[in-house]
């Protein structure tokens, strides 16, 4: 894993930014996979000042969400489609045909799950993947507890995050507490993994994932068995790390 410390969460998103935008020059028909949250908020802002003010092309990409919860229509302000939509794609030049999310509103969870997984392998391999990584160490919706074959699948979401992410809806009740989510063998098939992390909440995760255990109690530590991943981490987030 190779890491890189910033001062803050502008310049994560700057460099973030910038690798994701090398990636699309490099092939115009990238397929990247992106994730929602507070944390990538910064780099698709960034993005979007590249599109309009370097003329970075989003045309040809295609982009694979990490995961939707469940039973929220696609259009509710909370989904991850509507997130991605108002934070990203209508500002930018990609085809909306070309973004996928999982359904979280297929009439049967496990075909749907079997659908989003053959997509993945039929316009993957992501060339860059994008994640945020959860207090408790999720990375998608996979929590502590998650196998490392596991491929996407529906979850019952933790307590903390659904008291993390309460933030976003009316009420802590209103929370979703399923979501569909791609596994971790989904996510570590990707060419290439950036992982962000910001804030001094996450500090206790990165020190975590620092230590360089490999266990399923806190899944982002299976990224330590993927050979190109790049955190970048802002100073508050990294500093519990000796
Ligand atoms: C979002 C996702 C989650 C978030 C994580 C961190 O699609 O898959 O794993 O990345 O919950 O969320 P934030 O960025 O809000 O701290």
């Amino acid at each position: 894993m190779k890491v890189v410390v910033v001062e803050n969460y502008d310049e994560m998103s700057l460099r973030a930014a910038e690798i994701v935008e090398q990636q699309v020059l490099k092939n115009a028909k990238s397929i990247l996979g992106l994730a929602t949250g507070s944390t990538p908020i910064g780099l698709y802002g960034k993005m979007i000042e590249g599109f309009k003010n370097r003329s970075v092309s989003y045309e040809q990409i295609k982009t694979i969400n990490l995961d939707e919860y469940q039973g929220l229509n696609r259009n509710h302000p909370n989904s991850y489609h509507s997130f991605m939509y108002e934070n990203l794609f209508k500002h930018i030049n990609i085809q909306m045909r070309n973004t996928y999310l999982p359904d979280g509103q297929a009439r049967s969870v496990e075909e749907e799950c079997e659908r989003y997984e053959a997509l993945i392998d039929r316009i993957g391999p992501v060339h860059l993947q994008i994640l945020g990584m959860g207090t408790n160490g999720h990375i998608g919706f996979n929590e502590p507890g998650t196998p490392e074959g596991s491929l996407t699948h529906c979850v019952e979401l933790d307590e903390s995050t659904r008291k993390n992410n309460a933030r976003f809806f009316e009420s802590p009740d209103a929370v979703p507490t399923h979501a569909i989510t791609m596994g971790i063998a989904s996510i570590l098939k990707s060419d290439r993994i950036l992982l962000l992390a910001s804030g001094k909440k996450k500090a206790p995760a990165v020190k975590k994932l620092m230590e360089q255990q490999v266990s399923e109690d806190f899944p982002a530590s299976y990224l330590w068995n993927h050979d190109d991943v790049t955190l970048i981490a802002d100073r508050d987030a990294y500093q519990l790390v000796e």
